[in-house]
């Protein structure tokens, strides 16, 4: 796309935009910004049209240094991560599933999918069920995420699961495929390194005759169960959601951002009959006609329901309760516009026109364990097709390595990738020094990020 176009797609940025560009990438240089307080607001958080045009990632080794940046970061590399590999799968399609890399088997539920091209496996599940590891397993905890989630079609959704090849260099040479080494001296501190990526993607079975599956991402059809434990191959499985999160080198409870479709679901608060965007014309997670907008209707899930229980699970009414997930007048005006930016610059072909960015958290100089009086950014993130149950609250709620005890886990831990639980056999093959490799993942002490 021409800069001429671009500039006209988005006249709110005007003659600031080359600028405004500037000014952005001088603070992912780490400088603090010079005069942040004064432009914050008004000036419109924008995309490099590189971003588009030659895909990469940010730099993780240097920190985001102001609300937009955090944003752009996460637009950014969705942006690598949603372009192609060599081997032709998309760059996040050929990183290796969680339960690969620690070894584990896939619940019973599970279903696959063998990539053509690099013949990886690829493992959905409808549903996630675990509990937080730092609570006792209550109810609401293991209610939250642990319903099933239903699309309009009767369609189950089915969730994956995937960690990039610098998350599972740290994993193996820190050997934490083995539960025992959580606990030992040496694995204190350790954090997931800068440049770790972990993504959990949502997936719905689609059909060809869908009037708009032109503009979803769509992977091949593979053996599914309908809500009422019947299996069937759809033409298509259709990306709903995405969250991405990664480390950069200030930020040891990483960032957590998460990207939706937009035609998933309306907007908070519920309003009867809230029409999609242009062209689409339903809802995949919200039925158009039905117009019950009381809380006991939307967001609902059956307790313990899954595929094939008597009775199935139902259909489910969704709404996205949060916009942009919460945060000041900064946050969303960063989002808004960063997301009008990109929108502007994708080719009217791309499929990436139909996705947005919810929003980003992280803590205030990366501190941990997260609280609310450390957290910034979307402090109310969730995303409509994975913590559909449970949007009252943010992903830390949950993703954090603050322990009922004074002694707060590891900073890795507030990943869920690694195991909750195992014997202390095998043993851990270190007690209080890591091993060579190990450590080599992990910054030296410094001063803690601004
Ligand atoms: C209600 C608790 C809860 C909330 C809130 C929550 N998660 Fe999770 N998340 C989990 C659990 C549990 C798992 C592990 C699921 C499994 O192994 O089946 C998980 C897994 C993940 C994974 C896969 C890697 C990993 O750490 O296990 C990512 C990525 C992730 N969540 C991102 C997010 C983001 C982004 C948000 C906020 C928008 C969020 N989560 C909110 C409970 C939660």
């Amino acid at each position: 796309m021409t800069l001429e176009k671009y500039r006209q797609t988005i006249p709110v940025a005007g003659l600031l935009m080359a600028a405004a560009i500037c000014r952005r990438q001088d603070l992912s240089q780490n400088k603090p910004p010079a005069n942040s307080k004064a432009t914050a607001v008004s000036e419109p958080c924008l995309a490099d049209p590189n971003w588009i045009q030659s895909p990469s990632q940010p730099d993780f080794q240097s920190d985001p240094m102001s609300v937009c940046a955090f944003h752009q970061y996460a637009w950014r590399s969705f942006l690598f991560l949603t372009s192609p590999s060599p081997v032709g799968d998309l760059i996040f399609e050929t990183f290796p599933s969680i339960d690969d890399v620690f070894g584990r088997k896939a619940s019973p539920s599970a279903k696959t999918l063998v990539s053509a091209n690099t013949k990886k496996v690829r493992s959905f599940v409808p549903r996630v069920n675990k509990p937080s590891r730092v609570e006792p397993f209550t109810d609401d905890l293991q209610a939250g995420p642990g319903g099933v989630l239903v699309a309009q079609s009767n369609d189950v959704t089915y969730y994956e699961q995937l960690l990039d090849p610098t998350g599972v260099g740290f994993v193996k040479s820190c050997d934490l495929t083995v539960f025992d080494c959580q606990a030992q001296p040496a694995a204190k501190d350790l954090r997931l390194p800068a440049g770790a990526i972990e993504v959990k993607a949502s997936w719905v079975p689609m059909s060809k005759s869908h009037p708009n599956a032109n503009l979803f991402y769509k992977i091949n059809g593979f053996a599914v169960q309908r809500p009422d434990g019947s299996t069937y191959v759809p033409d298509f499985m259709a990306l709903t959601g995405f969250h991405l999160v990664f480390a950069t080198k200030g930020h040891p409870e990483l960032i957590w951002a998460t990207f939706e479709h937009v035609a998933n679901a309306p907007d908070g608060p519920c309003v009867p009959g809230a029409p999609p965007p242009a062209p689409f014309q339903s809802w995949t997670f919200n039925n158009l006609k039905d117009t019950d907008c009381s809380p006991t209707h939307i967001n609902q899930f059956v307790k313990g329901a899954k595929p094939g229980s008597k009775p199935p699970p139902p259909i489910n009414q969704v709404v996205r309760v949060t916009p942009s997930g919460g945060g000041d007048p900064e946050n969303v005006g960063d989002i808004k516009s960063l997301n009008a930016s990109v929108l502007a610059q994708l080719s009217a072909e791309s499929v990436w026109r139909n996705y947005f960015l919810v929003g980003t958290i992280w803590t205030k100089g990366g501190n941990l364990p997260p609280s609310t009086s450390n957290e910034a950014g979307s402090t109310l993130l969730a995303n409509a097709t994975m913590e559909t149950f449970r949007q009252n609250k943010n992903c830390f709620d949950c993703h954090t390595n603050a322990t009922g005890s004074s002694q707060a886990a590891p900073p890795f831990l507030v990943s869920h990738a690694f195991p909750f639980q195992g014997s202390s056999k095998p043993a851990c093959s270190y007690t209080s020094t890591l091993p060579k490799a190990c450590a080599a993942t992990q910054p030296p002490p410094s001063p803690p990020a601004k």
